[in-house]
């Protein structure tokens, strides 16, 4: 499949989201990736659950919702009538993953798991047959705007060794770092959507630099 590009409202302007929403719909883009940071979990607070019912108002692709919240559990039910397609919550925060993620089916929402860079994926070897996502985080959650770690090509590659030989579904998700220079490695390595933050928003031309990552 072509990868999909998933801008990440992290770094919209808050104080025009309806204009930057507009620009995501009418660009190239397939998803919106959402952040949700609770202060706990990761350290930074980002927005939550009214914010996305307005992005859901006015977005008209698949709400992408990444939880990097501290028992995602009670939020389930909450995440879905906001209007999460895809919620994805972070193996490091949950005790009972394999219970996290028939819970988010259960509300007919797509789910899947994100690792922190410490994370191996070996962790997801008895899980992934339940995913339908799996984000690999390139970066220490919490900010927009890091470096990539290289490390996460290996990642990567390692990840699409297990979904081939478990006949999994999931799809593969990168998230923190992305550029146009990375773009074309994490796709020849096996990413199938990339999430982009400061590199579209803070770029002249943000639905042309969707366009490039998109051809990359
Ligand atoms: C970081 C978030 C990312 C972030 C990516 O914790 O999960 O989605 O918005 O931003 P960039 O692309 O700027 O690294
Ligand atoms: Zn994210």
């Amino acid at each position: 499949m072509k990868h999909l590009i998933a801008p990440s409202i992290l770094a919209a302007d808050f104080a025009n989201l309806q204009r930057d929403i507009e620009m995501i719909n009418n660009s190239e883009a397939d998803w919106f990736h959402i952040d949700v940071m609770d202060g706990v979990f990761v350290p930074n607070i980002s927005f939550g659950i009214p914010v996305i019912k307005a992005i859901k108002k006015h977005a008209k692709k698949t709400m992408d919702v990444h939880l990097m919240i501290v028992d995602p559990d009670r939020y389930i039910t909450d995440f879905k009538n906001a209007g999460a397609d895809i919620l994805t919550v972070h193996y490091e925060a949950c005790s009972h993953l394999h219970r996290t993620i028939q819970a988010i089916k259960a509300e007919g929402m797509q789910a899947g798991i994100s690792l922190n860079p410490h994370t191996p994926i070996a962790v997801l070897e008895d899980i992934i047959q339940d995913l339908d996502l799996v984000l690999i985080m390139s970066v220490n959650p919490g900010f927009g705007g890091q470096s990539f770690i290289e490390n996460t090509y290996k990642k990567i590659i390692q990840l699409r060794d297990l979904i081939d030989k478990s006949g999994s579904k999931a799809v593969i998700e990168i998230d923190g770092g992305v550029n146009a220079t990375n773009c074309p490695k994490l796709v020849a390595a096996g990413a199938d959507v990339l999430v982009a933050g400061s590199f579209v928003f803070k770029s002249e031309n943000p639905s042309e630099t969707i366009k490039v990552l998109k051809h990359c």
